[in-house]
């Protein structure tokens, strides 16, 4: 893992970083047979769309600087919704040099999730509870958009996100950004753009560590508080978190049923049946990909219903059964 120094010098701006580093050459690196697949996943809620123009900003930043190098994917950023879960899970086959690294930008409504953001957050809350430490071939680094206004609340859903990644056995690239807070060195806190940045750095110093490196050196690495290891928060670093329960009482079950990664019990079985009561017959709505959940407001009166809470259900016995 990279030593917290690394993060403390930014990179330099006027040459970029990547015209020094060998692949520039042609020359390989240990991740050139299999690239990294690096996805960004946000969660936004107010008409601004911070957090979503913060994911745009950051795919800017990598998309640009890793252009040159064969070693990264960089996939468009997507929405907790649209984003398919199930594409976390390690590739056997290749589970020991596969390389995944996800990004995540999100904000908080009253400390919960962005509606978009609410498949996501459900799976991974899910797969954290019932499947810790299934997730150690990935990598991730969350930025957070929040208002101290909300105190209690304040960046509580990337906060806890990060903790439940951890959770899930994925380990920090770089330390959280969250805006206006301090970061590392930066005491007046960075940019987006300027935490991209050091993200692309981080990429880098791992894709040129000597191939006998060994990743797992460093089993603690960065730790959830390192942002505030220089300047200390002038806010807090309270985490409120958010439960199943509520993530179903806002949105229902997932359409797709959980993802493969988590290993739902009775308990979560409860919840399902709770708020999968079908009460009327109606027409089918599409489900997403990644998991779009049913809308617990409009469950009795639209029209999505009893087909899907039926499928979703039955997907969730399956799983359970499993
Ligand atoms: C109704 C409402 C609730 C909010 N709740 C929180 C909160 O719990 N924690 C927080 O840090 N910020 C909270 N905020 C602030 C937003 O998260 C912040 O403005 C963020 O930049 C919005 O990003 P978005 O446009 O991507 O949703 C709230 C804002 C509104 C309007």
């Amino acid at each position: 893992m990279i030593g917290r120094s690394m993060f403390l010098a930014a990179p330099t701006r006027r040459v970029p970083w990547w015209r020094r580093q060998h692949w520039h050459t042609g020359a390989r690196n240990r991740h050139d047979d299999v690239p990294t697949t690096v996805s960004i996943v946000y969660g936004s809620f107010t008409p601004h769309g911070t957090a979503r123009r913060n994911a745009h900003e950051i795919h800017h930043v990598l998309s640009s600087q890793l252009s040159a190098s064969p070693s990264y994917i960089v996939a468009a950023p997507l929405d907790g919704t649209s984003f398919d879960f199930n594409s976390l899970a390690a590739d056997d086959a290749r589970s020991q040099q596969q390389k995944r690294l996800l990004i995540i930008a999100t904000s908080s409504m009253f400390g919960q999730p962005p509606d978009a953001f609410i498949p996501f957050a459900h799976n991974l809350l899910l797969t954290a509870t019932t499947n810790p430490g299934c997730l150690t071939h990935l990598q991730h680094a969350v930025w957070g958009a929040g208002d101290p206004k909300w105190w209690t609340t304040y960046m509580n859903v990337p906060r806890y996100t990060d903790q439940l990644l951890e959770t899930c056995g994925s380990r920090r690239l770089v330390a959280r950004g969250e805006a206006h807070e301090p970061y590392l060195d930066a005491k007046e806190g960075i940019t987006v753009e300027a935490w991209a940045e050091r993200l692309c750095h981080a990429l880098i110093v791992r894709s040129t560590k000597d191939e006998d490196e060994d990743d797992d050196a460093d089993p603690v690495g960065i730790p959830w508080d390192a942002l505030w290891q220089t300047y200390p928060t002038t806010t807090h670093q309270q985490v409120t978190g958010f439960t199943l329960r509520e993530l179903f009482q806002t949105q229902g079950c997932l359409a797709q049923g959980p993802s493969a990664l988590a290993k739902p019990e009775d308990d979560y079985q409860y919840l399902v049946d709770r708020f999968t009561e079908p009460e009327e017959e109606d027409e089918t709505e599409d489900a997403g990909k990644g998991g779009t959940t049913v809308p617990a407001s409009s469950r009795r009166s639209s029209s999505s219903s009893s087909s899907v809470l039926a499928a979703s259900r039955s997907r969730v016995r399956r799983r359970l059964q499993k």
